[in-house]
């Protein structure tokens, strides 16, 4: 009888068995991959639209730049911009004047991404630091063509209050030096969050 048993139990396929069985179990009592929690146990109420208004500062040229070039090709020049890679830490204020209250910073990227127009790619995220809005994000990805007078350019997600956030924001330029490079742009950000 015992030989029997130790027969059976050195054999590979019974372990193989008893194995699976027991992470089976394993898996079931302690994680998952998978499942479809309701929304209100994630603190989700009614999704509202909320509509933010604020002034964009682009500053090239200063002793602090908030906007600075950190690649481009072989072939970017002044006049053929493509290729341009900018690091932006730019402030948002309530009013253009940028000595008003700071709500934000526009953190990200944008490049010129076009060979035939002023057309940049951008890549940023608006870190709110303003009210109820402290320390959420959105994050934006669009297409901008810096002459137009107005663009539009995608709220593609959010953190913080804006979890979950889509939407789309509108940027107008209030001023543009042409000496300095240095840009105010009004925006007008329209997001669906909870
Ligand atoms: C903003 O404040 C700084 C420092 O106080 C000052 O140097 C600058 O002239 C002000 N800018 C404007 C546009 O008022
Ligand atoms: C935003 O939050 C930070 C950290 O919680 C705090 O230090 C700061 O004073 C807040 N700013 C405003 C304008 O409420
Ligand atoms: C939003 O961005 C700030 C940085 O500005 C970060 O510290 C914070 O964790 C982010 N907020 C959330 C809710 O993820």
């Amino acid at each position: 009888m015992a030989n029997i048993l130790l027969k059976h139990c050195s054999s590979l396929p019974f372990l193989l068995t008893i194995l699976s069985f027991f992470s089976t179990f394993a898996t079931i009592e302690s994680q998952f991959f998978s499942r479809n929690p309701s929304p209100s146990s994630l603190g989700l109420k009614r999704e509202k639209l909320s509509h933010l208004h604020f002034y964009f500062h682009d500053i090239v040229t200063a002793k602090n730049p908030t906007a600075v070039r950190v690649a481009q090709a072989p072939t970017t020049t002044l006049s053929s911009p493509f290729g341009a890679v900018v690091m932006i830490d730019d402030p948002l204020t309530i009013n253009p004047d940028i000595n008003s209250t700071l709500v934000g910073k526009a953190q990200g990227i944008y490049a010129l991404a076009s060979q035939s127009e002023a057309s940049m790619l951008m890549v940023y995220n608006f870190a709110f630091m303003e009210g109820k809005y402290n320390g959420s994000n959105l994050s934006v990805l669009g297409r901008n063509s810096v002459f137009d007078s107005v663009r539009e350019l995608s709220i593609v997600g959010g953190s913080g209050v804006f979890r979950f956030a889509r939407g789309y924001a509108e940027a107008r330029t209030h001023t543009f030096d042409l000496k300095t490079g240095n840009a105010v742009v009004e925006y007008n950000v329209y997001v669906f969050h909870y």
